[in-house]
């Protein structure tokens, strides 16, 4: 397919040049300018965007999706934007950064008049082996095993939106005035309509929609790039994987994850197999979790950088959670009956030699997507 041109005020119209263009030979190259000359300066006055529409579907270039490509890129901008909470104070990378894989280095994360979150600010590290609107964990659906946030009281990923954005402690921004807030700001106005409204930038924006462009968002983040993907995605050997990949220690640490730890997180440390599972953090849980002290598996993928660990931020560095797997497994008692921990983790721990500690830290580290965590596709437009 030839590359083509948008009109200039007009996504919609791109359907039809695409499927013109394939009927007629047309050998003209042109580019995929996203906004027209006018729009580009006025939304350059406050972002810097390429005018060049980057690939979010993770698609080859033939089978671009442009639309959701469109609605993602605004959903980026809205999710660097602090005019999505009440007093413009906060964005939703204030907590969720991308250097660190989209959690935040603090146990407990800022939000609007200095407020503090109750937990600790979860990674988005997604599946790590699905592309766009097909991406279960970021999905709009109700989806077993991705439900958001450490309790999974949210579902699927716009009712997690939502409420993240009303939440009084994160963004204190009701939804029924954010669209009246965002049909006021210049830059969102054209880039929503160029996206949601045909190309009609007196589009009226609606919450819907922003919920929809975040979710867009969200689903294109998608680190598939990691050593440990190079193992996975490698030649078959004797029916395994490629074992040329991996050192000695990571092959070992790979084989204690998967005795040990993959029955909850997964084979592939994208999307956890499990929902709400007990870890055995102590015999005493101050917070209930999703109410039976359970709490969301969550994935690991670029968990090197996601630190500190847990719902609540307890544990500073991979290596005080791989002694807490090896000696700190306690049951939790009197609430009112005693709750074991879940599967195969044994109370007191999995007792790990120094080596298999080594090897199992040296595997967890095979898991960050170093190109991901800088891609500019997910940085701050700002
Ligand atoms: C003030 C800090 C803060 C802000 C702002 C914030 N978040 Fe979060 N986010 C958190 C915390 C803390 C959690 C975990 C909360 C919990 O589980 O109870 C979380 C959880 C999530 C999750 C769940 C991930 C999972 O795997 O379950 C997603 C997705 C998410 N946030 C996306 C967003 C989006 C999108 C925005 C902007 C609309 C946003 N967050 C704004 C702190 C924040
Ligand atoms: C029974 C299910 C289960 C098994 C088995 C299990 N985990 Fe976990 N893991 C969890 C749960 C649940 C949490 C979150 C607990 C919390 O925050 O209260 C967690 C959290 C983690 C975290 C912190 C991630 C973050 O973003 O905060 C890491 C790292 C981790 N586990 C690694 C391991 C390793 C390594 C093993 C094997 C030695 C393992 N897990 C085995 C259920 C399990």
């Amino acid at each position: 397919m030839k590359k083509i041109k948008f009109g200039p005020l007009y996504l919609g119209a791109l359907f039809l040049v695409t499927s013109l263009s394939s009927c007629f030979i047309d050998e003209e190259e042109t580019t995929t300018l996203f906004m027209s000359d006018e729009n580009y300066a006025l939304v350059s006055q406050h972002l810097n965007l390429p005018n060049e529409l980057p690939n979010y579907s993770n698609s080859d270039e033939d089978n671009r999706d442009y639309q959701f490509d469109a609605k993602a890129l605004v959903g980026r901008v809205l999710f660097y934007d602090k005019h999505l909470s009440i007093d413009n104070s906060t964005a939703c990378e204030s907590c969720h950064h991308q250097e660190l894989g989209f959690a935040d280095d603090k146990d407990f994360s800022e939000g609007i008049n200095g407020q503090v979150t109750e937990r600790n600010s979860i990674a988005f590290s997604a599946t790590g082996a699905s592309n766009s609107e097909s991406n279960p964990y970021f999905g709009e659906n109700d989806f077993f095993g991705a439900s958001m946030f450490w309790d999974h009281r949210a579902s699927n990923v716009p009712d997690q939106i939502r409420e993240t954005i009303e939440n009084t402690i994160e963004m204190g921004m009701p939804l029924d005035e954010l669209d009246d807030k965002l049909n006021d700001v210049d830059y969102i106005k054209v880039l929503m309509g160029i996206a949601y409204g045909e190309g009609d930038v007196n589009y009226t924006i609606s919450s819907d929609d922003i919920v929809d462009a975040l979710l867009k968002f969200m689903q294109s983040l998608n680190p598939s790039n990691s050593k440990f993907d190079q193992f996975l995605n490698g030649p078959s050997i004797n029916g395994g994987n490629s074992s040329t990949v991996f050192t000695n220690m990571e092959s070992m640490g790979h084989n204690l994850y998967m005795a040990n730890c993959s029955t909850c997180h997964g084979f592939t440390g994208g999307m956890p197999i499990f929902s709400t599972m007990n870890n055995g953090l102590g015999f005493y849980y101050d917070d209930k979790g999703d109410g039976s002290y359970k709490f969301k598996v969550p994935a690991l993928r670029n968990v090197s950088v996601t630190g500190p660990y847990m719902h609540d931020g307890r544990f500073e560095t991979l290596e005080i959670v791989i002694e807490h797997y090896s000696s700190g497994i306690y049951p939790t008692l009197g609430v009112p009956e005693n709750i074991m921990p879940d599967f195969n983790l044994p109370v007191g721990g999995f007792n790990f030699t120094d080596t298999e500690k080594e090897a199992l830290l040296q595997f967890l580290h095979t898991m960050t997507d170093e190109s991901f965590l800088q891609d500019e596709r997910f940085s701050s437009p700002f």
